[in-house]
C-alpha cells in the first residue's frame, strides 16, 4: 500500500472585528475548493478548522510532501476566502497571502504548513493541534515533556518502543538550518537549544522503530523573516501520531494542563500563557488573547479522516473530539487568565514584552534620533 501524506496548511487572510474570527463565509468559499479538489483527484479528503483568526485546512492524499497541486488548492482555497474578506472588507484580508501569484508550494510566501507521510498502521489516532498568537517553539516545552520526559510519559519507561527514545530534527529559525539529535543520549544537548525559543524549534519528530516513522511534525515558517518584515507570529499548526508504540493520546495531552508562557498575544510582542480551548472558544478577546492552543483528534481511515461523523456524511464533513472543550481544562484556563493578568501588569516592561529583537514594530529608532542632541557620555 503506498504511503498517505497529512497536508496541514494555515493562514490568516482577515477576520471580523479585529484579529479575532474568520467570517463563516470565508470557510464556506475554502470549503467550495477543497470539495472540487476532492473532486479533480488532487486530495483523498479535507476537514477545515480554525482557532482565532487562523483557518487551518487539513488533507489527506497520496501525492507526498510539498506536492504542487496540493499546495496549489490550498493557496486558491485561501484566495477564495480573501475575496469574501475583501468584499466585506474584513480585517487583514488576503494578509498572510504575500504575493499575487502561486509560485509551486506555499512556503515562503506566508501560509504556515506541516505535513508527514506514512504507512497507515491499522488503526491511526492522530491529534492536530492548532495554536494562535503565538510562535512554533510554543510547541517545543510541551513536545519536550510528551517525547522526552518519563514523568510526564509512562510510556518512555514502560512501553519498549518508545522507551528506545526519539529522533529530533530540529530547526534554528534565524539562520535556516537543521540538525537530527535523539534521545535519550543527546536529551541534555536538545534542551540546551531548544531553552531558547526565540531561535530553535522542533520541526520532526520520529520513532527510532522504522515500521512506525514519523511521530510529529510542527509549522515552523517563520512569517517575519519570510516577508522581509514583521506581518506577525506564525500561529503554529502541528500533527501528532499517537499510541502502540508512540505517546498515548492521554500522555500527549497531558502537558497541557500547565499553562506555560509563550511569546505572542497583542501585537506578536507580548509574553502570555497559553490557554488550551475547544475551536469555537478560540475568539481572542483578552488584550488579542491570551495565546490559545486547540487539539482536535481523528483517526486517518483508509486515506481519508474519521471522527465522529456517520460513515456515510458528505465529502469533508469531520467531527473531531475537540480535546479542550472539557470541563476539566477550566482549572487551566482560569490559571491561564491568572497569569495572563500578572503579566500585564507589567505594561510595556519585559518580561511582559518580548526582547527588543522580537517586538512585531518598534518606534525605538525614531525616538534615540529625537534624542541625539540631547545624548551624553557617562561620566
Ligand atoms: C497578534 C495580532 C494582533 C495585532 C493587533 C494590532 O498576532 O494579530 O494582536 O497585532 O491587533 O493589529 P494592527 O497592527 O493590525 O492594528
Ligand atoms: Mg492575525
Ligand atoms: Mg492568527
Amino acid at each position: 500500500m503506498s504511503k498517505v501524506t497529512l497536508s496541514a496548511i494555515k493562514a490568516d487572510v482577515g477576520s471580523v472585528a479585529g484579529h479575532t474570527t474568520p467570517h463563516p463565509d470565508m470557510i464556506k468559499a475554502a470549503r467550495k475548493v477543497m470539495v472540487q479538489g476532492v473532486e479533480d483527484g488532487i486530495i483523498n479528503d479535507f476537514y477545515i478548522s480554525r482557532v482565532g483568526d487562523d483557518i487551518n485546512l487539513f488533507m489527506t492524499h497520496y501525492s507526498g510532501e510539498n506536492n504542487r497541486d496540493v499546495h496549489g488548492l490550498a493557496w486558491d482555497a485561501f484566495m477564495a476566502a480573501t475575496a469574501e474578506a475583501k468584499v466585506m472588507h474584513l480585517y487583514g484580508a488576503g494578509q498572510d497571502l504575500l504575493s499575487d501569484a502561486f509560485s509551486g508550494n506555499v512556503k515562503g510566501q506566508g501560509p504556515g504548513s506541516a505535513e508527514m507521510t506514512f504507512e497507515e498502521r491499522k488503526s491511526e489516532p492522530l491529534i492536530f493541534f492548532m495554536a494562535d498568537k503565538t510562535e512554533p517553539s510554543a510547541y517545543s516545552l510541551p513536545f519536550a515533556k510528551i517525547f522526552m520526559d518519563p514523568f510526564t510519559t509512562t510510556g518512555l519507561v514502560i512501553d519498549p518502543r518508545a522507551h528506545e527514545g526519539f529522533r529530533f530534527e530540529i530547526v534554528d529559525v534565524v539562520d535556516s538550518k537543521k540538525v537530527v539529535m535523539e534521545t535519550p543520549n543527546e536529551l541534555h544537548d536538545i534542551l540546551a537549544l531548544l531553552g531558547d525559543t526565540t531561535r530553535y524549534a522542533i520541526k520532526r519528530i520520529f520513532s527510532k522503530e522504522d515500521s512506525i516513522g514519523p511521530a510529529a511534525v510542527i509549522s515552523t515558517d517563520k512569517l517575519n523573516i519570510t516577508a522581509g518584515k514583521y506581518v506577525g507570529k506564525d500561529d503554529p499548526v502541528a500533527i501528532v501520531r499517537a499510541q502502540s508504540g508512540l505517546p498515548a493520546v492521554g500522555e500527549i495531552l497531558q502537558p497541557f494542563i500547565f499553562p506555560h508562557l509563550v511569546a505572542g498575544w497583542m501585537r506578536g510582542s507580548h509574553h502570555g500563557a497559553m490557554y488550551p480551548c475547544a475551536s469555537e472558544e478560540s475568539n481572542p478577546t483578552y488584550f488579542d488573547g491570551p495565546p490559545r492552543v486547540v487539539a482536535l483528534g481523528m483517526h486517518i481511515t483508509n486515506g481519508k479522516f474519521q471522527g465522529m461523523e456517520s460513515r456515510n456524511s458528505e465529502v469533508g464533513h469531520h467531527v473531531p473530539l475537540d480535546y479542550f472543550s472539557g470541563h476539566e481544562w477550566d482549572y487551566t484556563r482560569q490559571k491561564a487568565i491568572e497569569m495572563s493578568i500578572y503579566m500585564r501588569q507589567h505594561g510595556p516592561f519585559m518580561p511582559a514584552i518580548v526582547p527588543p529583537e522580537e517586538l512585531e514594530y518598534t518606534t525605538r529608532p525614531s525616538v534615540l534620533k529625537k534624542l541625539e542632541s540631547r545624548m551624553e557620555d557617562l561620566e
